[in-house]
């Protein structure tokens, strides 16, 4: 593909209008589909403020169309990225389209973040084509995309779209097997889990398991990853560490008690002002603008190619 690769996007929300602005900003005309019309009028007003806000040329918010139809949007794609709500009956039926819309020989992405890409492609008969792409919110800070290769999936697709991907500045890495959750939110929930027993076990409160991940190897993550940590201290110090730790973490494989209590008191985090702990909305507003302030950061420190491209 090249660059006049034809991009369509399915649902125009944080995500679709993410998505849109990362190909309409490295030259690509971007087709946008949503059934809700206040998504597709916002939608280039969304897209300019991106490109404002990231010092790019605001022009290229006029290369994002937005279509009423899923036909008007994918009737002409080489490439269709859906990233409609993560129901998977929805996805499951978008995609039934998608085959019949699309051109026979685009790819069809779905930025699902945990479903497998399998499932929600059940009643596709070219699953060749048919791939996840599984991009980071928010698209335009966030480099990396997993691209998940799915049973039936062509390595000739796997190799177009991270291809493209990189094109446009992205960090692709290959999922070889379509399991739950990818890479990405596999770890992050191993994560999650352990912070929520941590609580629930009485150990410590909140505040505290995420002072001391912000304080300690939270800070090390963006440059070194959990593996390169392993080398670096030593694979036999790892070792040891696992004969005295991994018997006592929690293994739950279902969502445990104390956060299916918080969701059904209607303690949902921000969205209510109470979950883990309480937020009014400055600090909501606050933590917000400080993690856009620090990725942005990082990304002018470590992806921009005028800083001399220093992504680890
Ligand atoms: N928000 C995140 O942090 C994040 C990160 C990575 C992946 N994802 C995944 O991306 C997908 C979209 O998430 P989001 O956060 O952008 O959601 P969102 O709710 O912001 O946007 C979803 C959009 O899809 C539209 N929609 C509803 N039905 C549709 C249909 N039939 N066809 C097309 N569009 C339809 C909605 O009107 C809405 O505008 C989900 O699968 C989600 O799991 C989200």
């Amino acid at each position: 593909m090249t660059a006049k690769t034809r991009i369509a996007v399915v649902g125009a929300g944080l995500m679709g209008h993410g998505i849109a602005e990362e190909f309409a900003a490295a030259g690509h005309e971007v087709k946008v589909h949503d059934p809700s019309a206040e998504a597709l009028a916002s939608l280039r007003e969304r897209v300019a403020k991106v490109l404002a806000d990231l010092g790019r040329d605001p022009e290229a918010a006029e290369r994002v169309t937005p279509e009423e139809t899923l036909r008007a949007a994918v009737v002409d794609a080489d490439v269709v990225f859906e990233a409609a709500p993560e129901k998977v009956e929805l996805k499951q039926a978008i995609f039934a389209e998608l085959e019949r819309l699309a051109p026979p020989a685009a790819l069809l992405a779905s930025n699902t973040s945990v479903i497998p890409i399998g499932r929600i492609a059940r009643d596709v008969k070219t699953r060749d084509r048919v791939l996840g792409t599984h991009w980071w919110m928010p698209p335009y800070l966030i480099p990396l995309v997993e691209v998940v290769q799915a049973e039936g999936t062509a390595d000739e697709s796997v190799a177009t779209m991270m291809a493209l991907l990189a094109s446009i500045g992205k960090a692709p890495v290959h999922v070889r097997k379509d399991v739950p959750g990818f890479i990405g939110n596999r770890l992050q929930h191993a994560l999650w889990r352990e912070a929520m027993a941590l609580v629930q076990e009485g150990v410590c409160d909140a505040p505290t398991v995420d002072m001391v991940v912000k304080s300690s190897f939270g800070r090390r993550l963006a440059v070194i990853g959990p593996l390169e940590s392993a080398d670096l201290v030593g694979t036999d110090l790892a070792l040891d560490c696992h004969e005295n730790l991994l018997f006592d973490l929690n293994r739950s494989t279902e969502p445990l008690p104390y956060l299916r209590k918080l969701v059904s008191e209607g303690r949902l985090g921000f969205k209510t002002g109470e979950g883990f702990r309480k937020w009014t909305p400055a600090e909501q507003e606050e933590l917000r603008a400080r993690v856009t302030s620090h990725l942005a950061k990082l990304a002018a420190e470590l992806d921009r190619p005028e800083s001399g491209g220093k992504r680890p």
